[in-house]
């Protein structure tokens, strides 16, 4: 069904808290804080589907200034820097919230918003290295999802880069896809 299908091109991100779920997420509400996102999308009857039914869909949302994204080293998959009109100093990235290793929730981290922290068993990404693993067992980088601005609002180019939690490999969420 839409609302369990992973995120697609052409869907907006759109707010996940409860205060504001549902509205599209505007770039003056994003900070390096983090905003958590769902993707929405259509049904086949045009109606707007927001697809939460599926928790790997949790996404988060920031934006650093440009300068301060680091090359991915190697392993790392490359970050996507987005330029908005008139604002090139400026980056945007979404990421999965879901951390690779068992899916647990990850939030942003308060005590440094440059990484995220899984307290599970205390996983650490670091956001301006394509959110790769940096301490604790995940196996691989925080998947991706890169986004464009079209008015204000964001929306997907594609969809996870890289395998969600629940695909063991690459090869298997493909073939899901
Ligand atoms: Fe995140 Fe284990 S589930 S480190």
């Amino acid at each position: 069904t839409p609302d369990k299908a992973p995120p697609q091109p052409g869907d907006i991100l759109v707010h996940a808290d409860a205060s504001k779920e549902g509205q599209p997420i505007k770039m003056s509400e994003l900070s390096e804080q983090g905003v958590s996102a769902w993707p929405m999308g259509k049904d086949k009857d045009g109606n707007n589907v927001i697809r939460k039914a599926e928790p790997n869909n949790q996404l988060a949302v920031f934006r650093f200034e440009k300068d301060r994204f680091k090359a991915p080293e190697e392993g790392g998959h490359a970050h996507v820097v987005l330029e908005l009109d008139g604002i090139t100093d400026q980056g945007v990235v979404v990421y999965s919230s879901i951390c690779t290793h068992a899916g647990c929730p990850v939030p942003n981290d308060p005590n440094d918003a440059t990484k995220l922290f899984c307290g599970c068993h205390s996983g650490q990404y670091d956001l301006l290295q394509g959110c790769k693993v940096i301490g604790g067992p995940p196996p691989r980088s925080m998947p991706q999802v890169p986004v464009e601005m079209k008015g204000d609002q964001l929306v997907l180019k594609d969809t996870f880069v890289t395998a969600p939690f629940g695909f063991l490999n690459e090869a298997d969420w493909e073939t899901y896809l």
